[in-house]
């Protein structure tokens, strides 16, 4: 049956991005803190490689869009060894950061504080370690225990856990009928498919779908690295639009909010993140609007235009072949349709939760109207068929509001679901819900 650990973990980690990453700080932190007097025993596992975050949009100069105290662990701990600070102090860059005067690092920056903190932190962490489902393992020394299956490289590894805390991110989203190819990706994969062409034939046009951050970024690095190239950002929109990051709207982000946003009427919930999606979505930071927007202008006055907006317009459909993928654009204005033959149809149409459920078998997540998780104010699942604690972070954008998804809430969150299993544990065992 594979590698068989015997031990019950108190906390098993689905995941090892930055949100699973904060949960193991907050976890190492307690361990050697002066409270803990049973350390958490708890264990990560990653399908990567190694530690990366979204490694297929690290673009050269792209900005955080997040302040760099938001990071993994300073909101919940000021003084963590696992800070931003820490990381710049360690690398010998503190004073020259701050000279810079911004908030926002590049997301590079970012990812290498990410990764030096992940091989920092003291806790046990699977790379190459793909979970496939959790069920429940029945009463074990009278706690109620979840078995943990996974494949680690070809072989089985099964866990067993008092905990489970899944933080498998989101996944990129295609529109419906769209299959990924050599010509046709989503924005995710941008880096390594740019490093491929860049060994090859000039390519001679780019069609990119959307107008979000991803979109904008896409549309500019694409023009940057490739001098020859066309680059056509084909939107819905007349325009892009800026994310609103002014300071009021960015308190639908603090960490007080989530108390405010979970205890309000779901309507209200509903309402709150129409009107503040753009703090995140379908928009487009306002420095890099400006930057497109003057490279477009610096060609019109040059008489040669190699970036081009195609306006509230839709692709209707593509056709690949061996040479360039066709790609058919029509106009909601007039209905004309433009036909574009191209090197690559990139698609930066965003990012969907993942349903936590399809690791779940035999369990039964209890849904709300909207057929959505119901999720506790601690991340806690409600599942019926096991007392143990299934955690969720990520996902919980319904219920715990917008910064859900992003890093701003990561080291309170993480703070809190650790107090949370620790509360669990000093509690006498709990009565299944649902039973068994
Ligand atoms: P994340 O997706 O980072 O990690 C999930 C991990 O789970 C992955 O490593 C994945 O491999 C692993 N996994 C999935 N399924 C698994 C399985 N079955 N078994 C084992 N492992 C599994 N937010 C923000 O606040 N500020 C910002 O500047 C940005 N910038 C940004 C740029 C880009 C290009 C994107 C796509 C997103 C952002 N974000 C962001 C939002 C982003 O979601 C956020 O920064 C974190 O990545 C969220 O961390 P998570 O750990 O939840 O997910």
């Amino acid at each position: 049956m594979g590698d068989y650990d015997a031990d019950v973990y108190d906390l098993v980690g689905i995941g090892f991005g930055p949100a699973n990453l904060s949960l193991a700080v907050a976890v190492a932190e307690y361990n050697t803190g002066p409270g803990a007097q049973t350390p958490v025993t708890a264990r990560f596992l990653e399908r990567q490689e190694s530690f990366g975050w979204h490694r297929g949009m690290l673009i050269p100069d792209a900005r955080m869009q997040v302040c760099f105290l938001k990071d993994l662990a300073t909101p919940r701990n000021p003084t963590s060894p696992f800070g931003f600070l820490s990381y710049l102090a360690d690398r010998g860059r503190f004073a020259d950061f701050l000279n810079r005067q911004t908030f926002f690092p590049t997301r590079l920056e970012f990812h290498d504080y990410l990764v030096w903190a992940a091989d920092r932190v003291p806790v046990a962490v699977d790379y190459a370690t793909t979970v496939t489902e959790v069920t429940d393992a029945g009463d074990q020394g009278g706690e109620p225990v979840l078995e943990v299956r996974a494949h680690h490289d070809s072989r089985p590894l099964t866990l067993r856990a008092r905990n489970v805390v899944i933080a498998t991110g989101l996944e990129p989203r295609l529109p419906d009928g769209v299959e990924p190819s050599e010509r046709v990706w989503h924005s995710s994969e941008l880096m390594p498919r740019v490093a491929k062409l860049l060994t090859g034939p000039a390519p001679r046009r780019f069609v990119v779908v959307g107008a979000g951050q991803s979109a904008a970024e896409c549309v500019e690095y694409l023009h940057r690295t490739f001098d020859d190239a066309e680059v056509c950002a084909v939107f819905s929109r007349w325009g892009y639009s800026p994310a609103d990051d002014s300071c009021f709207a960015n308190r639908v982000f603090d960490p007080g909010a989530v108390d405010e946003y979970y205890q309000a009427p779901p309507e209200v919930r509903d309402q709150v993140r129409r009107v503040h999606h753009n703090t995140n979505y379908s928009a487009v930071d306002p420095d890099l609007i400006q930057a497109l927007y003057e490279r477009h202008y610096a060609e019109r006055v040059a008489g040669r235009e190699r970036l081009r907006f195609l306006k509230v317009s839709t692709v209707e459909e593509y056709t690949e072949t061996e040479e360039a993928v066709q790609v058919r654009v029509r106009s909601g204005i007039d209905g004309t349709v433009a036909t574009l033959d191209a090197d690559a149809l990139v698609y930066a149409t965003g990012y969907r939760a993942r349903d936590p459920a399809r690791l779940l078998p035999g369990l039964t997540v209890a849904r709300d109207e909207a057929g959505r998780p119901q999720v506790g104010r601690d991340y806690r699942l409600v599942v019926e068929g096991t007392a143990a604690g299934i955690y969720l972070q990520g996902a919980t954008e319904h219920s715990h509001g917008l910064s859900s998804t992003l890093l701003s809430n990561a080291a309170i969150r993480a703070g809190e679901i650790l107090d949370s299993v620790l509360a669990r544990r000093a509690a006498p065992a709990p009565v299944p819900l649902g039973g068994r």
